[in-house]
């Protein structure tokens, strides 16, 4: 090898893998799990429906949506120890960090734990998946000093996470709503949090520990963290009419407005185009909260595409329109993240199980620019 190394920086461009789980078409803004459009998927499908997809590759008829649904249902419940480390601490942190602690504490409660069988793995998978959502629902209540409510075996996967963070249970229409947007967010190829699970997981690391690193991953801003930012974004905004100002002046500044551009979208993201559908259906609510965000949304939108979206190929990304979208089922906003990373645990365990099928080890390489062969010198002398 000559010292010509080719560095793509932020891995642009580079492909690791091959994967039959999601494809992204950056330059058509298009998107399909497992071959079906995300379009066909968020209007006819439910998010249990959506990660049998993901986990097995195919939709499944009755009986097996039957079977998984009792299987997820069956994993929803919550250790005591858990639940008493969120009370103690869903206050002290971002629910992200506690959520990320919480995941990396399940082995502790199960005894297959350390079963790298794809049997074993695929079981994890459910209870991951499954748990997520509790353990995020209890750190919303914990958070409201509420006390912790049961999972209800016999609601579906979002209407018993709804139920488990308000104490009560949700009309449809929010149901449907936190569906949809858990469909959305289930899956997106070889983003970073997904890399980061394959990265763990190819060393032979569990399960739970790839999950983990997926959950580090997600938190920030630049990725899954821009739907929490984007929405503080709104509020600083505050009003309709500083929207123009306020975004001028941070492109001035060089600040980067949360919630558009993406490495792989150089057009707009079928997921936002989707979500803003919702938010302007949302719009004739009684809720002035709602009116105010979804006209200051409207009104960046389209001031951003006018100035950097065929520009410069930034356009709106999943994460500009959510934030009032969750808004209107009053989930709190440093909820968004965390439940983004509910959604997003069925692409990554499909992507891991996938990926152990036949497994590398990730380990890149990078230019050293440093020196050589220097002389030790004693600590007394330098
Ligand atoms: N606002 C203003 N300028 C932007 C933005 C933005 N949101 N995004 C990119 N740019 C500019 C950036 O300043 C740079 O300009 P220049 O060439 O003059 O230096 C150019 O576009 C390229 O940006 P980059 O950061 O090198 O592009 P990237 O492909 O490495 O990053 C990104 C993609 C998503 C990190 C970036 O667009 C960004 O930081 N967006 C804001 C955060 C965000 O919304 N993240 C969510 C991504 S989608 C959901 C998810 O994956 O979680």
């Amino acid at each position: 090898m000559t010292d010509e190394h080719v560095i793509n920086k932020g891995l642009e461009g580079v492909y690791f893998t091959e994967s039959a789980i999601c494809k992204v078409d950056g330059q058509a803004g298009r998107l399909y799990y497992r071959g079906y459009s995300i379009e066909e998927l968020s209007k006819n499908s439910n998010f249990s429906e959506v990660t049998f997809l993901l986990l097995h590759g195919k939709l499944p008829n009755n009986r097996e949506m039957l079977e998984f649904n009792q299987s997820m249902s069956k994993e929803r419940d919550l250790p005591e120890g858990m639940i008493s480390y969120i009370k103690e601490n869903a206050q002290k942190m971002h629910p992200m960090d506690v959520l990320r602690t919480c995941v990396s504490m399940l082995p502790a409660y199960d005894a297959e734990a350390y079963d790298s069988s794809p049997e074993a793995n695929f079981r994890k998978s459910v209870r991951i998946i499954s748990k997520s959502a509790s353990i995020v629902a209890a750190i919303g209540r914990a958070r409201a000093n509420k006390s912790y409510v049961a999972p209800d075996p016999s609601l579906g996967h979002a209407e018993n996470f709804l139920y488990m963070l308000n104490g009560e249970k949700p009309r449809p229409e929010m149901v449907k709503i936190l569906d949809i947007m858990l469909i959305l967010h289930a899956e997106h190829s070889s983003n970073a949090s997904t890399f980061g699970v394959i990265v763990a997981g190819s060393t032979l690391a569990d399960l739970y520990a790839a999950i983990t690193a997926g959950a580090a991953v997600l938190k920030g801003p630049l990725h899954g963290g821009a739907d929490e930012a984007a929405l503080s974004m709104m509020y600083n905004i505050g009003k309709p009419e500083n929207t123009e100002k306020y975004i001028e002046d941070a492109l001035a500044g060089r600040q980067k407005i949360m919630g558009f551009g993406h490495r792989v979208y150089k057009t707009y993201d079928p997921r936002a185009r989707i979500i803003k559908g919702y938010l302007e259906s949302l719009q004739t609510g009684n809720s002035e909260e709602l009116k105010t965000l979804s006209q200051i949304a409207m009104r960046a939108e389209k001031l951003m595409i006018e100035k950097l979206g065929a520009s410069k190929g930034i356009w709106p990304n999943i994460d500009f329109f959510s934030g009032p979208v969750y808004v209107s089922i009053g989930i709190p906003k440093e909820l968004f993240t965390p439940l983004f990373a509910v959604a997003r645990s069925s692409g990554w365990c499909a992507h891991m199980l996938e990926y152990w099928q036949n497994n590398r080890l990730l380990r890149p390489l990078e230019k050293y620019t440093g020196q050589l062969d220097l002389p030790y010198v004693e600590i007394g002398k330098r």
